[in-house]
């Protein structure tokens, strides 16, 4: 038993892993990383979620497009007005906001390339705004998921390093675990 107060983590994507993961852990909170990528509003179904609501927000394209705008607006004014580099941070989010909403490739890869604010707004007036909250579809990993990233060492590294003989084994074998050789 301990007096600070544990949070869990890890592949938290919506309200519901949330209350599992207190159930299963006892752990005192939970903290979300890639779950709220393209889904800021995670936080008020967590919110609802441990008030014991069922209520879950579930915006149709149009809202969704808005947030979007709106964070884009935000990451411009964050880098003091330098438009380019706003829309540029914005693209990573794109394709985690529009997760299983029906956007054809094309506007997708358009959207992926956008390098203003009007270029944004031309191009979700080319979508359906009207489509609902695509359910399941939208759920789930958002993010960098699957294989863990590969880890290599520059050739000869191990050699060159001021390494005794069990500290270069130890670091080729940490090596070998990551990469798998
Ligand atoms: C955008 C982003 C930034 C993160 N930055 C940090 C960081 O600065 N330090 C850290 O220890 N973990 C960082 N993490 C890892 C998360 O805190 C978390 O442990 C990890 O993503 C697993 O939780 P998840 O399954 O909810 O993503 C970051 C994760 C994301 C998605």
């Amino acid at each position: 038993m301990t007096s600070v107060p544990v949070l869990g983590n890890g592949d938290i994507w919506s309200a519901e892993d949330a209350l599992e993961m207190v159930r299963r852990t006892g752990c005192d909170g939970v903290v979300v990383g890639r779950g709220c990528l393209g889904r800021p509003w995670l936080f008020t179904d967590l919110a609802a979620a441990f008030a014991g609501s069922d209520e879950r927000v579930t915006p149709g394209l149009r809202e969704v497009a808005s947030v979007l705008r709106r964070h884009a607006e935000y990451l411009v004014d964050f880098y003091d007005g330098d438009e380019l580099r706003g829309c540029r941070d914005i693209r990573k989010h794109i394709a985690w906001y529009l997760k299983g909403f029906p956007a054809g490739s094309t506007v997708r890869n358009q959207l992926a390339l956008v390098d203003s604010l009007a270029a944004l707004d031309e191009l979700i007036a080319t979508m359906d705004l009207d489509a609902p909250w695509p359910g399941e579809p939208a759920e789930g990993p958002r993010g960098r998921a699957g294989s863990p990233r590969v880890v290599a060492l520059p050739e000869n590294w191990l050699r060159g390093r001021e390494l005794d003989d069990a500290q270069r084994a130890q670091v080729a074998q940490a090596e070998l675990s990551v990469s798998g050789g």
